[in-house]
Formats: C-alpha cells, structure tokens, sequence
C-alpha cells in the first residue's frame, strides 16, 4: 500500500488545564508541550504506524519547528523527500487547549497557506506513484479543489478529509472516492436542513460521517444504514483521533477491506489513540490494533 498526504504540517503548542477558558477568561495551565502535529502530518503519521508506505507533501518554514517537524516524520517512516522548506515563511502552528476530554484548537497556517497549484503542478508525477491520495482542509482550499481535480483526471482514489469545517462544492463531492466530515462539517458541506440518512443515502460508501464518541455513520450499497459505535476509552485527550480515524480507514481501504471492516478498524484505532496525550504520540500500531480487534487481520 502507497498513500500520499498532501496537507498540513504544524508544530501543536499545547497547554492542558482544568477546563477550556471562558470568553475573557484568564486560567492558569497545568503544563505546555510543544508536539508535532497538523491534520496532514498527523493522518501521514497515522498510517505509517499501521504498515503503509507513506509520502507527506506540503511545506514548512525554514525555522526550528520546520526542521523537528521534518525529523519527527522522517523518524516515523514517512517520506518527506518533496515538502517544500519556504524561506522567511513561519512552520504552521496549531495553539491547543486540552481540558475535560476536549479541545480547542487555533491554527495559524504559515507555511500550510503556500501550499499553491504550483506546487501541486511540481509533484503531479510523484501523485501518480500512490494507490491513494489524502487531503484535509488545512491548505488553501483552492488547492485541495485543483488537486481532487487532478487526481480524479489521473484515476487515483482521493479521500477528502474536510476539516477543519469548509464548504466543499458538489463537484468536489461526486470527484472524490471517500468524503469524511464530522457532523459539523457534514452541516457546512450540505446544509442544516439536510438529515443525517438522506445524505448519507445520496452518497452511499462515499460519504462517511464521523460522530466523535459515538462512532461513525455511512450509507451502504445495499441502502442499509451502517453505524459503527465507538470504541469505549479512557480518554486523556482526544487531539488527533479524527486523523487516527481517517489515516487508519485508508490504509484498510487500500488493503482491500470492505467498508464496515476498514471503519470497524479505523474506530478501534481512533479510540486507542485518546488513551495518550499528543496527536501523534497516542497513535497505535497495527499489532495493538489487532490485538484490540482480538485477531489477526489480512
Ligand atoms: O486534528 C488535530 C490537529 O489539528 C492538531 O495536531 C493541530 O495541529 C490541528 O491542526
Ligand atoms: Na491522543
């Protein structure tokens, strides 16, 4: 299996307190860490750690955080040989909370803001290498859009994570193989008015919701409704577990899982994952995974 990310690379300054601060509100933090993150690093991350051959594309800044960001994806065994170093441009950086099983994040883009067609155009031949490409809303939005585009040309699978929350246009939808917002996101893509199983019902096996601690939700060929519950964890926080999510759910796709195994999967490796504080630092193996699942799979 080949997959390659094209997205965001950030450092996550995280500080854990008591509670998330109310609007105005000064509170003191317990600790702060600076960890590697970012939805595409952390999704490349994620499927690196349960087997699959990797290659991370997007940019950072010519600064400290750029090049412990690089190390820290090299160390995981993904690729970085095409992310382009910006000079005088910052690394993106993601400000987090952590407090009561929760988060809040705000993402300075930096460097993730320059990922342009033209970068895209420069590493069209290496896509073509790739069994899949995932994409997140972390880069500029025209970019995933010129990207899904050129990847639907070439033939190669595409799975759209769209977070954080952006409108997607309906091309962009019938293009991509797997569509995977949360419910927030699934309301900015398709409105509020839509319910849940009629939209699920308009893109059965494409379109695949994510509801947190209650599991995942999609539509199958066969018009059933399939939801798959969460794994129950002992959460210490939940950064990065959409992307758990997201690069686990791939790689069993590109492995040949059907869809209800890839997200029995991709659940169980998403919950493992809250066990540990960091984004990346909680992501399971396929051995823990399998071992979860209580069996050996293909
Ligand atoms: O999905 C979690 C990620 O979102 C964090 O690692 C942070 O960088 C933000 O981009
Ligand atoms: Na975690």
């Amino acid at each position: 299996m080949k997959l390659a990310v094209v997205g965001s690379i950030n450092m996550d300054m995280t500080v854990t307190a008591e509670r998330i601060p109310l609007k105005g509100e000064t509170l003191r933090a317990d600790s702060i860490s600076r960890i590697p993150g970012g939805k595409g690093a952390n999704q490349a991350v994620a499927m690196a750690r349960l087997g699959a051959e990797v290659e991370m594309f997007g940019c950072v800044g010519d600064d400290d955080n750029g090049k412990l960001l690089l190390k820290n994806l090299q160390g995981a065994g993904v690729r970085t040989d095409h992310v382009r170093v910006l000079e005088g441009v910052p690394t993106g950086l993601a400000m987090i909370t952590v407090a009561e099983n929760d988060n809040t994040i705000v993402v300075v883009p930096g460097a993730n803001g320059k990922v342009d067609q033209a970068y895209v155009d420069s590493i069209s031949g290496e896509l073509g290498k790739y069994d899949m490409v995932v994409l997140q809303h972390e880069i500029p939005l025209e970019t995933v859009i010129y990207t899904v585009k050129m990847c639907h040309e070439k033939k190669i699978p595409v799975v759209l994570n769209p977070a954080p929350a952006a409108a997607v246009p309906e091309e962009i939808v019938d293009m991509v193989t797997y569509l995977t917002p949360n419910e927030h996101e699934a309301v900015l893509i398709f409105g509020e008015q839509k319910d849940t199983e009629d939209m699920l019902r308009k893109y059965p096996e494409k379109l695949v919701i994510t509801q947190g601690s209650r599991g995942v939700v999609t539509c199958l060929r066969s018009g059933e409704i399939l939801r798959v519950p969460a794994r129950m964890s002992e959460v210490a926080d939940t950064t990065g577990a959409g992307d758990t999510l997201n690069g686990a759910f791939c790689v069993r796709i590109c492995a040949g899982d059907d869809i209800r195994d890839a997200l029995v999967y991709a659940n169980t490796a998403a919950g493992l994952s809250t066990e540990k504080f960091g984004a990346q630092s909680g992501m399971p193996s396929a051995e823990e995974v399998e071992r979860e699942l209580g069996g050996k799979i293909g």
